[in-house]
């Protein structure tokens, strides 16, 4: 692979470990981007975000020159294929934003060259790439599966995971033609270490992500609801699912303060919008949506409640928020739960002190012992491997600590209530 080429376009979370693993398996390759910051830490080898892949290979690719960054899509003429990895978020109005996806497009159109594949890897609903991809790349005349080939492979990366990562997740790809099929599926094999899947369409190989992603949505909101009702009748839902478990086919999923992340709060709604288009209403996804959306008020809801058990009021209570990943171990931020549930304890009145230690620039506290020190009451909204380590039952005890929201059901209730702290989870 040492004279192959690939651009990848956006080099975030999910373009940079593919630029890495691609420079490593000897394929050239090239970042662009239009975060000039991003790139220069790029180039000097400065791993920009917590990535185990891009931590081990970022180093090793830009030293040996198979990796650079650059802001310059001229570039993209140099190239075989571009991968394309920019971010497909929702608006304020939950409606699919196209913008970053048509704006690298356009930019790809300006520099195609006769014979390149270009794959998004974006997640998109079904019918993208058919109905805004290739239009705009068909622009200046040149025709698919004859002058470019278009493919799609969803990423499926789930950052923070000590196992699965770019070089072992399986993939589905489709494409429009069965050459662009051939050559994506086998970049795909040339690089990553699990089967490759070559769909019928691109339109299916679209619609797995989106529903993938929807599966789990669903299936969270319906945890998340039972553990309202759990609260409601005094069970405790970590207990349950863990004993509903030993049946085979169930899956366990777990409630919490909220869903985060870039992908399980935003791609539901590509499908719920697309499908709107031709008059039909995916009902079930959209109350998933409106019972996990709902998960931060109802989470500070029962903050209240257990506050006032204790003679505490939100108003005025110095509540220490630990946590604003939107998941453990990482730090990214994107649609956490975080967010909101500061900005209701701010309507309420709460004096409230920040801390996340992978995220200590948004934090208003520079370490645990400090927060735990100003605090009286803690809401806890990430699972951190520091919070599950440190915060037992004596250690809340000798900081006065009244009273622990856990909104992740991550600490350890028996010990903290048996140090006399008061403890509620999301249905525990
Ligand atoms: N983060 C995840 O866990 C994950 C997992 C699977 C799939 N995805 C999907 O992958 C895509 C990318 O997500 P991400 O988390 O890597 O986002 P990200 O924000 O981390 O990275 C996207 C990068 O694209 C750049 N960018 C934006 N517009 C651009 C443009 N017009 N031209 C060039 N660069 C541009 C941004 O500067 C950024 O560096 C999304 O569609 C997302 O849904 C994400």
């Amino acid at each position: 692979m040492k004279n192959q080429t690939i651009a990848v376009i956006g080099i975030g979370y999910v373009g940079l470990p593919l630029a890495c693993l691609a420079a490593d398996k000897g394929y050239q390759v090239l970042g662009v981007d239009i975060n000039q910051k991003l790139i220069d830490k790029v180039n000097k080898a400065q791993v920009p975000f917590k990535d185990d892949l891009v931590k081990k290979l970022l180093k090793k690719t830009v030293q040996s020159g198979n990796l650079k960054a650059s802001n310059d899509f001229k570039l993209l003429k140099k190239v075989e294929t571009i991968a394309v990895c920019v971010p497909t978020p929702v608006d304020e109005n939950y409606q699919p934003d196209f913008k970053p996806l048509i704006s690298a497009v356009q930019r790809i159109k300006e520099n195609l060259v006769k014979g390149q594949l270009v794959i998004i890897e974006s997640t998109i609903n079904p019918g993208v790439c058919e109905e805004i991809v290739l239009p705009i790349l068909e622009q200046g005349g040149k025709k698919v599966g004859k002058d470019f080939y278009l493919a799609h492979a969803p990423e499926r990366i789930n950052p923070g995971d000590p196992k699965w990562n770019v070089s072992n997740l399986p993939r589905n790809v489709g494409a429009l033609s069965k050459t662009g099929l051939k050559k994506a599926a086998q970049f795909y094999r040339d690089i990553i270490d699990a089967p490759i899947n070559e769909m019928q369409s691109i339109k299916e190989a679209e619609a797995t992500k989106t529903i993938e992603n929807a599966f789990r949505d669903i299936n969270i909101a319906f945890i998340n609801e039972i553990a309202k009702s759990f609260d409601q009748l005094g069970i405790d839902v970590v207990d349950v699912i863990k004993g509903a478990s030993s049946k085979f086919s169930f899956m366990a999923h777990w409630p919490s303060c909220g869903v985060g992340g870039h992908c399980i709060p935003v791609d539901p709604y590509y499908l719920i919008r697309k499908a709107e288009t031709v008059g039909f209403s995916h009902d079930f996804l959209k109350l998933a949506r409106q019972i996990n959306n709902h998960m931060p008020k109802y989470t500070v809801e029962l903050y209240q409640d257990e506050l006032n058990k204790v003679g505490l009021a939100v108003k005025g209570t110095k509540t220490a928020v630990l946590g604003i990943a939107y998941k453990a171990d990482i730090d990214d931020t994107r649609e956490s739960p975080a967010f909101e549930i500061i900005e209701e304890l701010k309507k309420m009145g709460a004096d409230v002190l920040t801390y996340d230690p992978l995220v200590l620039e948004k934090s208003t506290e520079k370490s645990l012992k400090q927060t735990l020190k100003k605090a009286q009451a803690l809401l806890i909204v990430t699972d951190h491997s520091e919070f599950k380590e440190k915060l037992d039952g004596q250690t809340l005890k000798k900081n006065n600590i009244k009273v622990v929201l856990d909104g992740k059901n991550c600490l350890d209730k028996e010990d903290i209530v048996k140090a006399g702290v008061n403890y509620k989870g999301i249905g525990r």
